[in-house]
């Protein structure tokens, strides 16, 4: 098992089906958690099932708003956590942009307003979250960002398994997670010789109560054939949080089950 008994986690979005993962996944392996999310039920969820333990804090962090990205980076070294590794995790989806029961825009029909807020959360956010991590961290302490992409990130979306669905592949969610690479490999040039690494995680398709429809389209892009479990995630991505990955950098990792391999 991965040990992380040396670790203080930040983690954004962490209230989702991976970040909550994380969230236990990491306490487990003995490493202490900051989480943040937007307030709302998946906040509270989590409070209410770790806010007991003693390496676990909660914080209200909107990633899309920068004065919140500060105060919140501020607060936390106030109260006296360290954190050697931050997880760029919070994202929009499509589908949670256009909210559950609400068609679905073609691209034609695609509103600057909804691309650029996603690019807001997605991209703007994480690059506002590394940038406060070079403020208040890069240089101070060995530390590691780990950002995150999707298997749509570099490859285009399969749009014909998505006919009939009631959920689309959005454009500024696949353009997002692109650029995610991007901050990347350009933050690992400019962290080197600082004891800074970054590198991206690209989880593949999650299964989180798809149809049986679903879930046979995109497994057969798949060369395991089914989507993932979020611990199959998990285990990667506490491997880039760990000590055990401080020779990488600026790498991409696929976690997808060989979708990108073929
Ligand atoms: N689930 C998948 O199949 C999959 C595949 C590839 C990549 N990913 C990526 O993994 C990450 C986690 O995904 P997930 O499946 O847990 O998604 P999720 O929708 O379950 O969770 C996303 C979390 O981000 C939070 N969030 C949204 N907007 C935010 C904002 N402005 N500020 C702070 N937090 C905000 C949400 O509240 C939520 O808790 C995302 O970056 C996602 O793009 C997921």
């Amino acid at each position: 098992m991965t040990d992380l008994s040396d670790r203080t986690i930040f983690i954004t979005g962490s209230g989702g089906v991976l970040g909550s993962t994380y969230v236990r996944r990491m306490l487990e392996a003995g490493a202490r958690v900051i989480a943040t999310d937007l307030p709302g039920h998946r906040a509270e969820a989590l409070q209410d099932t770790h806010g007991d333990h003693e390496n676990f804090g909660f914080y209200e962090l909107d990633v899309g708003i920068e004065d919140q990205v500060t105060k919140v980076f501020q607060r936390v070294l106030e109260d006296g956590w360290k954190p050697n590794v931050v997880l760029n995790n919070a994202a929009i989806t499509g589908e949670m942009l256009m909210g559950a029961g609400k068609p679905f825009p073609d691209f034609a029909d695609t509103s600057v307003e909804d691309f650029e807020r996603t690019m807001r959360t997605n991209l703007t956010g994480a690059f506002m979250v590394a940038r406060q991590m070079d403020r208040d961290i890069v240089g101070k302490w060995p530390c590691t960002l780990v950002n995150v992409a999707s298997m749509y990130a570099l490859n285009g979306a399969h749009h014909p398994i998505y006919d009939g669905m009631p959920f689309k592949n959005f454009s500024a969610y696949g353009v997002s997670k692109a650029g995610i690479h991007g901050l990347t490999v350009w933050l690992a040039g400019y962290w080197a010789g600082r004891q800074a690494t970054v590198n991206t995680i690209a989880p593949g398709a999650v299964f989180n109560g798809h149809s049986e429809e679903f879930q046979r389209r995109v497994g057969e892009l798949i060369m395991a054939n089914r989507m993932a479990q979020p611990d199959e995630i998990a285990d990667v991505m506490l491997f880039l949080s760990s000590a055990q990955a401080g020779y990488m950098t600026g790498q991409l990792v696929n976690v997808d089950g060989g979708f990108s391999a073929w």
